[in-house]
């Protein structure tokens, strides 16, 4: 392992800071989502319905309580940490030329007081929260000026956090816009909406490669700034495996990886892979893409692979009956009899991270920064001093084995390791509460009701003691 690991946790501003209106902030499309479960989706409001609930207006309060939860993440020992810059913080409606200096000062206040706690601000720029504006008035990201907005907004915290920022990502979990089955991801992530006879994909792959150019757009201006600073790229990385040997199931199964590597081939390559031009010209989609962005994209390519890793897919070429491997990125996704699923239908596949991480590396020889991991779990909180989460410490300690041994063994480059939701937050996918990642037990409902008051669990003092022992402590 690296001497400079970070070991750390990752939020995002939606999830965590709630104040949804304080400093000037605007409404962002986290806003717009009531609570859901894992039987019942979010619903996406249009603008803000009284009666409803909307966890992530209240988020677990970390606006006011930052400091206290920086003071147990430094207990744990953290040398890093990852959260997202809400852009309405910064730019209310998404399209004002000025910056509001109110939630720019918060994020001065709160890189400094993680600086001071030694650990390294890792920050990503669009984490599932853009001006819900943005998306009433220019339809999300389908339309060019967005880019605009962004690039904007991306120059403005550059330079303002240029002294204590150095680690930085654009975009949270690109691929997730590429979701035909979910269009909850397509708006979270690119702030689309669909027309009834409108053709989903040409829509998705012309906002993905908006997105794409203004990543690319920041990377420019980042290292104009400052030319040591590490950009990176974010994807939600599920493999998928093919359910047996029958070739058609392997070939499919690399045919459905295209849809995570044609992100990350632009990305570090700066190039549209030929299988993606294909397919455009196949199902006839067109692009908006001038010259001049194709050399942007050449340009703006990015210094490391970030990703997320919660489970792996595995895919047959047989219609299979329905199964209970409720999180499909595709309508091919079958259960892996192989592996057991959380409560939330996600197939625990510590040993995929380290074929990830293989895959990953050695295709685009990059380091890779793992900025979310983790078990979402029901917590038994009866007596809230003592939380014992042994399913969660079985979990992390399964996945940064399987990561120790792609260091270790395999020679992959790991720049760090945020493990999601160290504090409990809301859920991203459900807007549940009592999905819970945390080491650090939050006492509040999906409501918003409860002290708010924080809790250490078992796997607190595990955590604790893995980064101490820099995970040789685990075999
Ligand atoms: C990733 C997101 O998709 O997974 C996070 O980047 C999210 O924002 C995390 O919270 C876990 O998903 P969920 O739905 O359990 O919160």
């Amino acid at each position: 392992m690296r001497k400079d690991f970070l070991w750390g946790g990752a939020i995002a501003a939606h999830q965590a800071e709630g104040e949804w209106k304080a400093g000037g902030k605007g409404v962002s499309v986290a806003d717009v989502l009531t609570s859901g479960t894992h039987e019942k989706k979010r619903e996406i409001t249009k603008g803000i319905i009284e009666g409803k609930n909307y966890p992530n207006h209240f988020g677990i309060d970390f606006y006011n309580t930052y400091q206290e939860d920086i003071k147990l993440f430094e207990e744990m020992g953290f040398n890093g940490f990852r959260t997202s810059i809400a852009w309405t913080r910064i730019f209310p409606e998404g399209d004002e030329a000025e910056p509001n200096e109110e939630g720019l000062q918060f994020y001065d206040d709160l890189f400094d007081e993680l600086i001071e706690k030694g650990m390294e601000p890792i920050i990503t720029l669009s984490h599932f929260e853009m001006p819900y504006h943005l998306v009433e008035a220019y339809g999300g990201w389908r339309s060019k000026k967005v880019i605009d907005y962004f690039v904007n907004f991306a120059e403005v915290v550059f330079k303002r956090y240029k002294h204590k920022v150095k680690y930085w990502m654009t975009f949270n979990e690109i691929n997730n816009i590429f979701n035909p089955n979910d269009e909850f991801f397509s708006f979270v992530t690119g702030g689309l909406q669909y027309q009834e006879q409108e053709n989903k994909q040409q829509v998705m792959y012309q906002a993905s490669m908006n997105q794409l150019v203004a990543s690319a757009k920041a990377v420019e201006i980042a290292k104009a700034l400052r030319p040591d600073f590490e950009i990176g790229c974010m994807l939600a990385f599920i493999p998928v495996y093919p359910y047996s040997s029958n070739p058609a199931d392997v070939l499919l199964a690399q045919q459905e990886m295209r849809s995570r590597y044609f992100y990350l081939d632009v990305h570090v390559h700066g190039e549209i892979p030929n299988y993606t031009k294909i397919l455009w010209e196949k199902e006839k989609i067109t692009i908006d893409l001038s010259e001049e962005e194709i050399q942007v994209l050449k340009k703006g390519t990015v210094d490391y692979v970030a990703i997320s890793y919660y489970m792996s897919n595995t895919v047959s070429s047989q219609k299979q009956e329905e199964q209970g491997a409720s999180y499909k990125s595709s309508e091919n996704v079958v259960d892996n009899p192989y592996l057991t699923a959380s409560d939330w239908g996600w197939q625990n596949d510590p040993t995929g991270l380290r074929y990830a991480l293989n895959e990953l590396y050695y295709r685009y020889r990059k380091p890779i920064m793992i900025v979310e991991n983790g078990l979402g779990a029901f917590d038994d909180a009866t007596n809230k001093e003592v939380i014992v989460d042994d399913y969660r410490i079985e979990y992390l300690r399964n996945h940064i084995l399987a990561m120790k041994q792609a260091v270790d063994e395999d020679g992959v480059d790991v720049l760090g390791y945020t493990s999601w939701g160290p504090i409990d937050i809301v859920s991203a996918g459900t807007g549940e509460m009592k999905k819970r990642y945390g080491f650090i037990y939050v006492d509040q409902d999906d409501y918003g009701n409860g002290s708010k008051k924080r809790y250490k669990k078992k796997s607190f003092d595990w955590y604790r003691e893995t980064i101490k022992g820099n995970a040789e402590n685990l075999i």
